[in-house]
């Protein structure tokens, strides 16, 4: 099997099928990433991930590169796995890269085979896929579209894509279905042996595309859903922690994705839900799905009241212009957008640094992998290259991603460097208990 992409997505599923015994070969346009993967290293952080690139290249049965009729030539499943940004000028996911990749491969094939979608894409898409592989492949060779899409979680990602919670499966012909079957049985076979049970789900091609969005559009809304509760809590003197763990006890609503803070970012579920609400309004159903809008608008109102909380809390307050921080120097410690990840694509944390130092105050961030990446977004920031560097001489410490290293913060061995002992938690990771024992000002998001 070929994986066309290997960003974090698709470097990850190849691995992990040539763990599961496939013969994988990993191709992209990115000679960069090509390069690194060939040589056993990685160009993004994934936990866990480094280890199976290195075991499975010393046994062959994994291999990169950048050459498309290699690709064309050793596969009999191709999965697409190239990303599907926003368009520059709309919400609408931007199919250039799944495009380019299909009508390469197509274009080289010479025998009988199938070509998965697994990137997250507009519903329809996969017709329009076949159209072109009909359009761009030898007459001669007969090529059919399938689909599966992953739900790889970052950080999680090996687990998600070896031990995944359901595969979703969706094929034309009963060949191509067994063809599709049989590129999943490792993941099944893996599952017997460890006497667990995969869910599989054989659907149409529309429900197989919709999974992937409307899982994300769902998990969205429950961020948004207990963001928008904790504003109540707020100005109520409840604390939203307390209230997200008493609902989460109802197994119809469940304990996850119910932790109030700066919101949601990342690669994914911004865009996704955006993309969701672009599609639905293509389709004339755009009033049934309008509510997600206000879901998008809350997560990023979740920024602009965090800047508003550190104006309150440095004593400086708003201005005509808003939040007024002039010259207050404030650390920020998290760039990226969740933990044991090195992704700093649409994280809440370096938008809220970014809009800090946007109100004049005098912004130093630290995150423990991020650095490079949000140095290279963000270039008008300061950097620290250790957590007590950036702290030193703070009159605000905002802690804005939840790496361990900052959840196990002993506010006592910080208190003699900062120039004012008080504590932003965007991420409601730390004990509040403990921080005003120590001294310091603590606010939550949303704990009274
Ligand atoms: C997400 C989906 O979880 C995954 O299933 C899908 O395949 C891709 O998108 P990912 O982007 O890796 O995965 O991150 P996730 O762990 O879902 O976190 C997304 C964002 O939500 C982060 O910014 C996180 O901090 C935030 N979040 C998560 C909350 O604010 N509250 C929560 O309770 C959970």
């Amino acid at each position: 099997m070929t994986f066309l992409g290997v960003g974090p997505l698709g470097g990850t599923y190849a691995a992990c099928y040539a763990e599961l015994g496939y013969e994988v070969l990993g191709y992209d346009v990115d000679a960069g990433r090509v390069e690194k993967f060939s040589a056993g290293e990685l160009p993004f952080h994934e936990n866990g991930l480094e280890e199976l690139v290195r075991k499975n290249l010393a046994t062959g049965r994994l291999r990169f590169t950048t050459d498309p009729d290699e690709v064309a030539e050793f596969g009999d499943v191709h999965f697409l796995c190239v990303g599907t940004p926003s368009r520059p000028d709309s919400h609408s996911a931007d199919l250039s890269y799944m495009e380019s990749a299909v009508t390469t491969l197509a274009t080289r094939l010479t025998r009988r085979c199938i070509i998965v979608g697994k990137s997250t894409v507009p519903v329809g898409t996969s017709s329009w896929v076949q159209q072109l592989i009909d359009k761009h492949s030898p007459k001669n060779v007969e090529v059919e579209v399938a689909w599966s899409p992953e739900f790889l979680q970052e950080a999680n990602a090996v687990q998600d894509v070896l031990r995944p919670n359901r595969v979703v499966l969706a094929a034309q012909s009963d060949w191509a279905r067994d063809l599709l079957h049989a590129a999943h049985k490792g993941v099944f076979e893996l599952a017997a042996l460890e006497d667990r049970h995969v869910p599989l789900v054989v659907t149409d091609f529309a429900t197989a595309e919709l999974v992937k969005v409307a899982a994300n559009a769902f998990l969205s809304t429950k961020i948004s859903f207990i963001n928008a509760m904790s504003d109540i809590c707020e100005v109520t003197g409840a604390d939203v922690t307390a209230l997200a763990r008493a609902i989460g006890h109802d197994a119809r609503i469940g304990n996850k994705f119910l932790r109030a803070g700066i919101g949601f970012g990342g690669g994914c579920l911004p865009k996704d839900l955006r993309a969701l609400s672009a599609r639905a309004e293509e389709l004339g159903v755009g009033e049934s799905l309008r509510f997600l809008s206000e879901i998008d608008a809350i997560n990023i109102r979740r920024r602009s009241k965090a800047v508003r909380m550190a104006a309150d809390l440095t004593g400086r307050g708003s201005g005509p212009a808003g939040p007024e921080l002039s010259g207050v120097p404030i650390t920020v410690l998290g760039a990226t957008f969740k933990p044991d990840t090195d992704d700093i694509r649409d994280s809440p944390a370096l938008d809220i640094a970014r809009r800090l130092a946007g109100a004049g105050a005098s912004v130093t961030v630290y995150d423990p992998l991020g650095v490079d990446n949000a140095r290279a977004q963000e270039p008008q920031l300061r950097y620290a290259a250790s957590l007590m560097e950036a702290v030193d001489g703070a009159e605000l410490v905002c802690v804005l991603t939840a790496w361990e290293e900052f959840r196990h913060l002993d506010p006592e061995a910080l208190t003699d460097l900062v120039a004012s002992p008080r504590v932003l938690d965007g991420m409601n990771c730390l004990d509040p208990q403990l921080w005003r024992n120590a001294g310091w000002t603590y606010r939550g998001m949303g704990r009274g």
